[in-house]
């Protein structure tokens, strides 16, 4: 695994056997701000509290802007990460995200706490994110709870098919609460039809820098 800077100066990591990037080379942060703060978790708050669903918790960077969200927008989340190959924490220490976010108070000890919290228990980072890591593989997670929100984050389809499929898109769709919403980065065809095949409204939206476009879809 190898660290690699992008375009907006934020970290990312590249895998090379996958030949695929954690984030998007046009900005990490950007992309995390942009897909899932702004398109989710901005646009699904409407009130004192908020569960997600993070597919693919890697670097921890959507998580850790969701964090620093909370606090600010004073919503209580209760955020779930799923991950089957957990960043080794030598390298998470090296991710620049929290220099980035230089006027960001607290920022350090928000990546701390989020790294640091045990896998499948559950921690408070502060009174308003709740963080449970949940080490499992997608294709067999059971979701035990309802989410509002999913910020779905895998791998691109062309290389990891086996997270893009209709049944996990089911089972995902099952377990989000009424209006409860899905983002992501891909608007693949195959993609956006297993969704609507679901049941979920879509909405393609302008994507961030170096994509046309993203996808959300609505329960
Ligand atoms: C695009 S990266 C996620 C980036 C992440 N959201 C972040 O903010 O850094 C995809 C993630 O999915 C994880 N992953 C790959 N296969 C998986 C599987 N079968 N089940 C769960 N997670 C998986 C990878 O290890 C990687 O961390």
């Amino acid at each position: 695994m190898q660290l690699v800077t992008t375009r907006d100066g934020s970290h990312t990591l590249y895998v090379p056997h996958l030949d695929e990037h954690y984030h998007s080379t046009y900005g990490a942060i950007t992309e995390s701000r942009h897909v899932f703060i702004d398109a989710g978790f901005l646009y699904r708050t409407d009130g004192p509290k908020i569960s997600v669903l993070e597919v693919g918790f890697g670097t921890g960077l959507n998580a850790l802007l969701t964090c620093i969200t909370a606090r600010d927008k004073q919503v209580k989340v209760t955020y779930h990460a799923l991950e089957k190959f957990p960043v080794d924490l030598v390298l998470a220490e090296k991710l620049n995200y929290t220099s980035r976010l230089p006027n960001v108070p607290d920022a350090e000890s928000f990546f701390a706490g989020i790294h640091q919290a045990s896998w499948n228990a559950t921690t408070m980072v502060h009174p308003f994110f709740y963080l449970h890591k949940i080490r499992d593989d997608l294709t067999d997670f059971q979701p035990e709870f309802m989410y509002d929100l999913v910020f779905f984050d895998a791998f691109a389809p062309e290389k990891q098919p086996e997270m893009w499929t209709q049944d996990i898109f089911n089972r995902l769709y099952n377990n989000l609460s009424q209006d409860g919403i899905l983002t992501t980065y891909c608007v693949k065809g195959t993609v956006k039809r297993m969704l609507k095949t679901a049941g979920f409204r879509i909405e393609k939206l302008p994507g961030p820098p170096g994509k046309r476009e993203m996808l959300r879809g609505t329960k």
